[in-house]
């Protein structure tokens, strides 16, 4: 990820402020939505915008297209199944989910190809999205990427950065609406800035909006487990010996729910983060350590931007009472049905 700072962010914060506007722009009073599908709209668009710097022209559009039809395939828990067992990777035609998944693989793969070989043939100066500044990138050798390098990296960095914020999203909704206090201490921080004028920095720093970011994220971390590790020596964890060689995975989900670190873990209470600081062995959401996730700043800094618009133009509620489950998509943990919300009435 390119340094996140000064006008870059300047830059960013208008892309998600701009997008939401055009996705949230025409809802009506009395009107139904699912969270997680307008959330996704609006971070899809984002992390292309953010990759390519397009947010325009039919091969962006067919892209946007492929990757919500794949994404589409794992949005049951039974299809996400296909994705931790290998045996069941069989490719049986466009009518089982391995084998659409493959499809859409093989033509996202085809635009991504086609797309960096325009990009290295244009004559003009690469611009500032990622595509641009991972083609000009050299290693120590002096040596840019490969066109099959630069593919991996443009596709881990669609399908990682705009499924996990969308369901972030969408439970930071949930909680906001299902914990009455919550939303009126968040609508009371809000009503003290103006929202559509104010720097995007002005509103990321408001303590109570990033407290509920930050334990939307402690209950459920999108990601329950972090990339599994190999121990390259052996080591004491806790009076346990553990061999070199051993993979570790460490389980976000069960030290965000540790009692002695956070009392009442079953309780929604932003407080918690306005009371204390946690160490990055006690709140861990992006992972840690050299893999911690690249896209953890923009993902916290896109979440607050998009809750505040929203909060500040409408008011919503839960349409469906009673909590929500927390289920398995692909591979990250969504709240059940995408949360259904309803507009009462529009404020701004
Ligand atoms: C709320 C949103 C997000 C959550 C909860 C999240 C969570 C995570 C977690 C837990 C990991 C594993 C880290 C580890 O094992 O130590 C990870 C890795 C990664 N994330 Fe995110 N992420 C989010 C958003 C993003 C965004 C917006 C991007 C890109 C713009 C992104 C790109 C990546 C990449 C490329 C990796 C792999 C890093 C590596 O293997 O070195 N993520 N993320």
């Amino acid at each position: 990820m390119p340094p996140f700072h000064g006008e870059r962010m300047k830059t960013y914060g208008k892309i998600i402020r701009d997008t939401t506007e055009k996705v949230i722009q025409n809802w009506t009073p009395g009107s139904t939505f699912k969270a997680q599908a307008k959330m996704q709209e609006i971070s899809l668009e984002v992390i292309l915008h953010e990759v390519f710097g397009l947010s325009e022209g039919e091969r962006y559009r067919e892209v946007q297209r492929i990757i919500v039809k794949m994404l589409d395939v794992f949005s049951n828990p039974l299809s996400a199944t296909f994705l931790f067992f290998k045996g069941l990777q069989k490719d049986l035609g466009a009518w089982s989910p391995w084998g659409r998944f493959l499809e859409g693989r093989r033509r996202l793969d085809e635009l991504l190809y086609q797309e960096i070989s325009d990009r290295k043939a244009q004559s003009q100066p690469l611009g500032e999205d990622i595509l641009s500044l991972l083609i000009s990138a050299r290693d120590e050798a002096g040596e840019p990427m490969s066109d099959v390098e630069l593919r991996d990296e443009l596709m881990t960095m669609l399908f990682a950065g705009h499924e996990t914020t969308a369901t972030a999203l969408s439970w930071a909704l949930y909680w906001i609406h299902y914990v009455p206090e919550v939303r009126e201490k968040l609508l009371q921080e809000l009503s003290g800035v103006d929202v559509e004028n104010a720097e995007a920095i002005e509103i990321t720093k408001l303590p109570y909006l990033n407290a509920v970011c930050s334990e939307t994220l402690r209950f459920y971390p999108i990601i329950f487990f972090a990339f599994p590790r190999i121990l390259q020596a052996p080591m004491q964890l806790m009076g346990n010996n553990l061999p070199k060689g051993i993979m570790l995975s460490p389980c976000i989900y069960l030290v965000h729910h540790r009692e002695d670190i956070y009392p009442e873990p079953k309780r929604f209470k932003p407080e918690r983060f306005l009371e204390r600081q946690f160490s990055p062995y006690e709140y861990f959401p992006f992972g840690g350590g050299n893999r911690r996730c690249i896209g953890a700043a923009f993902a916290m800094f896109e979440m607050k931007l998009v809750l505040a618009k929203l909060l500040s133009r409408y008011s919503l509620e839960l349409a469906e009472k009673g909590p929500i489950l927390a289920v398995r998509r692909g591979l990250t943990i969504a709240p059940k049905g995408g949360v259904r919300l309803r507009v009462k009435a529009r404020l701004s």
